[in-house]
C-alpha cells in the first residue's frame, strides 16, 4: 500500500503544501481537507488535472469536514497528518495572539485525528506553533515522538537566505541553525553557521551577524506587514512537506523541529525547537549540536518560556 498523508486545513498553508506533496510523486495519495464547502475538493480537483502536466501520479482527495467530525472518514489511517488548520496573523499581532482560537481550532482537529488515523505521525504548523504542537500531543494523547511541529526548518532557510543574499553565494554554500521558541525566543546559533565550511564569523561582522539574527526573528512578521492580509506560506509548506517526505521516506534526515525534549541539554519535559533524526515513526531522536555557553543559556530561556505557556493549553 502506498502511503497516504492528510493536510488539514486548504488556506494558503495547507493547499501550497498538499501540492508540494503531490508533486513530489511519492505518495499514493494526499487528502486536504477544510470546514469551507466544497473549497478542498475544488482544490484538489484543480491539482489532479496538474498531474499530466507536472507528471505526478499522487491524486489529491478534497474532503470537507464539519467541527462535529463529520467527514473524517476521508482521512481514515494516514500516515501522516499535517495540520494548517487556523487563524495566520494580521499585521502588528504576535503568533501568541492567535492562542485561543486556534487551540480550539486545533483541539478539535486532533481529536479526530486520534480517532480516524490513530496511528499517523502528526506534523503541526498553526501557531503559535510550539504552544499548538503540545496541545496536538494531549488532545491525541498519541507517543510525544509522533507529534512535532514545524518551525526551525523554515527559521533557518530565512536565515540562510539572508546570509546568503548578504554576502552574495549560492544558498547551498550556506549552513544556519535556529533553535528555541518559533517566537520571540528564538534562538539562532551563529557558533554552528558556516559558509562553505569557513564559519560565519570570519565573514561577517558581529553586528551584521545580528542583524541578520534580528530579521531572521522577525522573518513572519516581515512577510505579514507586506502581504497586510495573510502570513508567509511558500517557505513555510516547503519546510512542512520536506518534513512529511522525511516521515514517509523513513530517512533518517537531521532536521531542525518543534520536538518533545526529554533530558537533551539539560532540558526536559518541553516541546521546543531543536535538531532531530526524522523517520516512519516520526522522531528517532533529538540530536544535540555543540552551543556555546551564551547559546545553551539563550536555549534554556526559550525553554522555560514555552513551558509556561505549554502548561496552559491544556485548559484551552
Ligand atoms: N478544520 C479544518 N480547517 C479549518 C478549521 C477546522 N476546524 N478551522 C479553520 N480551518 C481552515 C480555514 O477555513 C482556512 O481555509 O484553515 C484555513 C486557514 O487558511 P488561511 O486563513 O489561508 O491561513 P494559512 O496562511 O494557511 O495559515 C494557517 O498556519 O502559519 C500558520 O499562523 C498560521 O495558524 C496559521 C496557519
Amino acid at each position: 500500500m502506498g502511503k497516504k498523508v492528510t493536510v488539514v486545513g486548504a488556506g494558503f498553508y495547507g493547499s501550497t503544501t498538499a501540492q508540494r506533496l503531490a508533486e513530489y510523486d511519492v505518495f499514493e495519495t494526499v487528502v486536504l481537507t477544510d470546514i469551507i464547502e466544497g473549497k478542498p475538493e475544488g482544490l484538489a480537483l484543480d491539482m489532479n488535472q496538474s498531474r499530466p502536466i507536472e507528471g505526478f501520479e499522487t491524486k489529491v482527495v478534497g474532503a470537507t469536514t464539519g467541527t462535529g467530525g463529520e467527514g473524517y472518514e476521508a482521512i481514515a489511517d494516514s500516515d501522516i497528518v499535517v495540520i494548517t488548520a487556523g487563524l495566520p496573523r494580521k499585521p502588528g499581532m504576535s503568533r501568541m495572539d492567535l492562542l485561543g482560537v486556534n487551540a480550539k481550532i486545533v483541539r478539535g482537529v486532533a481529536e479526530q485525528v486520534a480517532k480516524y488515523a490513530p496511528n499517523a505521525v502528526v506534523i503541526v504548523v498553526s501557531n503559535p506553533l510550539d504552544e499548538m504542537t503540545a496541545l496536538a500531543q494531549i488532545a491525541t494523547q498519541f507517543p510525544r515522538n509522533r507529534v512535532l511541529g514545524q518551525a526551525g526548518m523554515l527559521d533557518t532557510a530565512r536565515f540562510t537566505h539572508f546570509v546568503a543574499e548578504e554576502l552574495g553565494v549560492p544558498v547551498k554554500s550556506v549552513r544556519t541553525l535556529t533553535l528555541g521558541s518559533h517566537g520571540d525566543t528564538m534562538v539562532p546559533v551563529p557558533s554552528q553557521c558556516t559558509v562553505d565550511g569557513k564559519p560565519l564569523s570570519d565573514l561577517l561582522s558581529a553586528d551584521k551577524i545580528e542583524e541578520l539574527v534580528v530579521r531572521t526573528r522577525n522573518g513572519g512578521a516581515e512577510v505579514v506587514a507586506l502581504l497586510k492580509t495573510g502570513s508567509a506560506y511558500y517557505a513555510p509548506s516547503a519546510a512542512a512537506a520536506r518534513m512529511a517526505k522525511a516521515v514517509a521516506e523513513d530517512s533518517g534526515a537531521v532536521m531542525p523541529v518543534c520536538a518533545w525534549v526529554d533530558g537533551e541539554y539539560g532540558i526536559s519535559g518541553v516541546y521546543l525547537g531543536v535538531e532531530a533524526e526524522i523517520g516512519a515513526g516520526g522522531i528517532r531522536k533529538v540530536v544535540e549540536t555543540n552551543l556555546t555557553d551564551a547559546e545553551l543559556a539563550e536555549l534554556k530561556v526559550a525553554a522555560e518560556a514555552v513551558r509556561a505557556k505549554q502548561a496552559d493549553v491544556a485548559n484551552l
